[in-house]
């Protein structure tokens, strides 16, 4: 009898354990493995930034896993594709929050989406880190919220001077994407400096991502005579706009800002219809730093392709999260944000990342001029 009742009592006290071992493992951080969530635009019609930057983030897994991973622990990026749209962002970023438990989330490329995301993050005191996202509005959302690239108003500043001091040109037009959060704010950036230093700006058109037909706006910025237009857009529309702006006879040079660099820019016949028009963006491939030519080998032997921007911003937002959580000696969210803006001087692919106040990084941007379907690098702005 008494036999029996230990036995009893045993084989319960082990059930117990060995059910919230179970239950310990699955929560926030624990177990053997530290959970970082991703969001990224995998498919869609910006697919090359939500690959690009997601290929950067499992190269620096793979490196910092490789190299004993993170406070002991092996970092597991669970990636979700939000299919570039804001509704399905909210969907995907609940998910990784709730059911997958993630201690910090990383992304997106394009502010839109990274606002969408950014108050679920807040609010569930989960530090994000978007790789790419210029509008200041991202971080200002909350002090979870930080980036590892410099913001709109400095690149609405390096592309007026550029455009004054290097394009020679003083009148301007602009051609705005009306609903994307980026375009808005990067054409009131610009159109506030550029005027302040001087330029003019003769003619506002505005278009909606997706549109085939520009004519109509074009001819109303041909009509003014501009010495170049600003089209502060993304890749997937500038191509086409370039070309009907060479077959209407616009031909002054056109030139934006970081959202234009993809690998499918100058495909087709936007090759020849980009040619000598320039952006700003964040780093440079042709930079001979020992940094950047190695992450350039890196990830030409992974992938079998060439990076862009995305593909570094992506890397070096991994790697400085890894960092934080090491500082914080910790996965709790609000330790990890505390480290996060401390950030000084961290060694970073696209530039040393100091965060300030405002949870920006400050760094230089770099202008690059479209030759041969190429980008060549011009010149380097620092802040
Ligand atoms: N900066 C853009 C945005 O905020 C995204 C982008 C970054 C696009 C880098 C291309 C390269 O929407």
């Amino acid at each position: 009898m008494k036999i029996k009742s230990i036995v009893l009592v045993s084989i319960t006290l082990i059930s117990i354990s060995l059910l919230s071992l179970a239950f310990y493992s699955c929560g926030k951080g624990s177990g053997d493995v530290i959970k970082i969530g991703e969001f990224a635009s995998l498919t869609g019609s910006e697919a090359t930034f939500g690959i690009n930057s997601d290929n950067g983030m499992k190269l620096a897994v793979e490196e910092i896993n490789n190299a004993g991973g993170v406070l002991g622990k092996k970092i597991e990026l669970i990636t979700e594709d939000n299919q570039g749209k804001p509704n399905e962002t909210q969907t995907v970023v609940q998910k990784l929050i709730n059911r997958d438990k993630v201690v910090a989330i990383l992304g997106e490329v394009a502010s839109s989406r990274s606002k969408a995301a950014a108050p679920l993050c807040q609010q569930n005191k989960i530090p994000m880190i978007t790789p790419a996202s210029t509008n200041p509005e991202v971080t200002a959302i909350g002090d979870y919220i930080f980036r590892v690239c410099f913001i709109d108003p400095f690149q609405a500043t390096v592309m007026s001077k550029f455009a004054l001091n290097s394009m020679k040109v003083k009148k301007v037009a602009l051609l705005i994407d009306q609903r994307n959060a980026y375009s808005t704010g990067l054409a009131e950036s610009f159109k506030k400096t550029f005027v302040e230093m001087g330029g003019e700006i003769i003619e506002e058109q505005k278009y909606s991502a997706g549109d085939k037909d520009f004519k109509a706006q074009l001819t109303a910025i041909k009509y003014k005579n501009p010495e170049a237009v600003f089209i502060p857009g993304y890749y997937t529309d500038v191509g086409l706009i370039a070309i009907q702006a060479r077959e209407i006879g616009i031909n002054v040079p056109l030139f934006g800002g970081d959202g234009w660099e993809s690998e499918k820019l100058t495909e087709g016949k936007a090759k020849d219809a980009l040619e000598g028009c320039f952006f700003s963006t964040h780093l440079s491939m042709d930079d001979p730093s020992p940094l950047v030519q190695d992450f350039i080998k890196k990830y030409r032997t992974k992938f079998n392709k060439e990076p862009d921007a995305m593909s570094v911003l992506g890397y070096d937002a991994a790697m400085l999260m890894f960092d934080a959580i090491k500082r914080a000696g910790s996965t709790d969210g609000d330790k990890i944000r505390q480290e996060l803006a401390k950030t000084k001087d961290f060694k970073s692919v696209s530039g040393n990342i100091t965060i300030n106040e405002q949870r920006n990084a400050v760094k230089p941007a770099v202008v690059l001029e479209i030759k041969d379907g190429k980008f060549k690098y011009k010149e380097t702005i620092a802040p």
